[in-house]
């Protein structure tokens, strides 16, 4: 078995908990079996680059992390990744800021990880690199003669191609991904728009999977990332997760909940799901006093100027709202900005009768699939999903809306809380279905394989 290397600009390291996303327990697993290798940048800040790396095992998995300068930080991190790329990739041109230190600081930290790896890379080691933070780094590798099977996976949307162009020097950052044997996106949709990209601006050739620029011939596949399924449902019924739960429904009272879970992110459509929700309450009279939103929204990325100014709007907003239906012994939102460990967040999921996932555009988002891994079978809640998401294209048993419609938002509301169980069972198990069979273990499967060369489709039990 060839050893896997992962890149990732984040590398997660169980907690004191030993709580860890589900991403980082697909990893370890694999990390783990091949004795491989786990990349990133620490999260700290050094006054001078030195290329040192800090080696860690946790529980079997090896890692190595690296220190960034506050500049590389500003231009790399909070600069093309947050600034440019994000925004762009999610539709939001109007958010995107172009820069041209932006764009040197993203090769520079590129190029640093690049010369810090290629002495740790074995020629017949495998290397996997994720997301938008680390898109030119593969190119960087083979510059310096790897010549190993070498994947990249995309977990944010990739943009129409009219969008597209508007990044200055796009085409040179989308040639890059040619360096690449197997590149994964979300969704077809986004697959598609990558072809398209591909055949209208570079002149290249699509040829089912295989994507051709010059010489170089890539694989292009959808492989939608998943929840690990079953650990969700076991979280859900752990003694925190009950605790959580019964601290929940005393507060609510016979109160509906209605729960959304976000990172503080303009993409997550908060501002949207605010209104939609004060049109219900403004729809509904009937339901004033009986039902209560409890979003969740820790704050992220606090240096870039578009998270403050929406942590601003939704600060306001939740006010407004609050102010104008509250009464002494009723607040219809409850607006929490920090997180909660999987456990407890589990047992807050089964509690709530709806779960509100709205965002205007996500590559997948994987809160709506641990909502429903997390409901109780017998008496599941009822998941609202915007059309948006990645997850949509397999979770098409949720309430499906478009969230720039609060009208629409509102109509679903009414609708979840109003729903039969033998509807809302059906509804759940379908979704479960699929939540439990492309769950994250098919997902690392399915694109490792690829990766190796293994073309046999994967079943649930490989
Ligand atoms: C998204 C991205 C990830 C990123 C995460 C948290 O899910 O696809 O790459 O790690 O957001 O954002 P942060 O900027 O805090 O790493």
């Amino acid at each position: 078995m060839s050893r896997l290397i992962v890149i990732s600009n984040r590398v997660s390291r169980p907690g004191p908990s030993g709580n860890q996303g589900g991403l980082a327990v697909a990893l370890a697993e694999a990390l783990r079996e091949s004795r491989g290798l786990w990349v990133g940048w620490s999260g700290d800040v050094t006054d001078n680059f030195t290329g040192q790396i800090g080696f860690h095992e946790d529980d079997g998995v090896r890692t190595a992390t690296i220190d960034l300068e506050e500049q590389d930080v500003d231009e790399y991190y909070n600069g093309y990744a947050n600034r440019t790329l994000w925004p762009l990739f999610h539709f939001r041109i109007d958010l995107a800021e172009y820069a041209r230190d932006f764009e040197g600081g993203y090769n520079r930290v590129n190029r640093r990880f690049a010369e810090c790896i290629s002495p740790l890379i074995e020629s017949d080691d495998v290397v996997w690199i994720h997301d938008y933070h680390m898109i030119p780094l593969g190119q960087m590798l083979r510059d310096r003669g790897f010549g190993g099977r070498m994947g990249y996976f995309l977990h944010i949307p990739w943009p129409p191609t009219r969008l597209l162009v508007s990044l200055p020097h796009h085409a040179n950052l989308v040639r890059t991904l040619f360096a690449y044997d197997v590149i994964g996106f979300q969704t077809e949709e986004w697959l598609e728009s990558f072809r398209h990209y591909v055949e209208r601006e570079l002149g290249g050739t699509v040829d089912g999977d295989r994507v051709t620029l010059g010489d170089r011939t890539i694989e292009a596949i959808a492989c939608p990332i998943g929840v690990n399924a079953r650990h969700f449902a076991d979280a859900a019924t752990s003694d925190d997760a009950r605790a959580m739960y019964g601290q929940m429904r005393a507060s609510l009272q016979d109160r509906a909940l209605i729960v959304g879970v976000d990172r503080l992110d303009y993409s997550k459509g908060l501002e949207e799901r605010f209104n939609g929700y004060a049109r219900f309450l403004k729809d509904h009279p009937e339901h004033h006093r009986h039902v209560v939103l409890t979003q969740v929204a820790p704050p992220s990325r606090e240096d870039v100027g578009s998270y403050q100014q929406i942590r601003a709007t939704l600060d306001a907003l939740a006010g407004r709202i609050n102010g104008e239906y509250s009464d002494v012994d009723w607040t219809p939102i409850r607006y929490v900005n920090h997180g909660y460990p999987r456990d407890r967040l589990a047992g807050i999921y089964r509690a709530a009768r709806v779960g509100l996932v709205t965002p205007l555009r996500d590559g997948m988002n994987l809160v709506a699939k641990e909502y429903v891994a997390a409901q109780d079978p017998e008496d599941p809640g009822v998941l609202i999903l915007s059309r948006f998401a990645g997850a949509a294209m397999q979770l098409t048993d949720a309430l499906l809306i478009n969230p720039y419609s609060p009208e629409e938002m509102s109509d679903a509301i009414h609708r979840a809380l109003a729903m039969p169980l033998d509807e809302r069972q059906r509804r759940w198990r379908a979704m479960m279905d699929s939540v439990e069979q492309q769950d994250i273990g098919w997902w690392r499967r399915r694109f490792t394989s690829r990766l190796n060369g293994e073309d046999a489709p994967v079943g649930k039990d490989e």
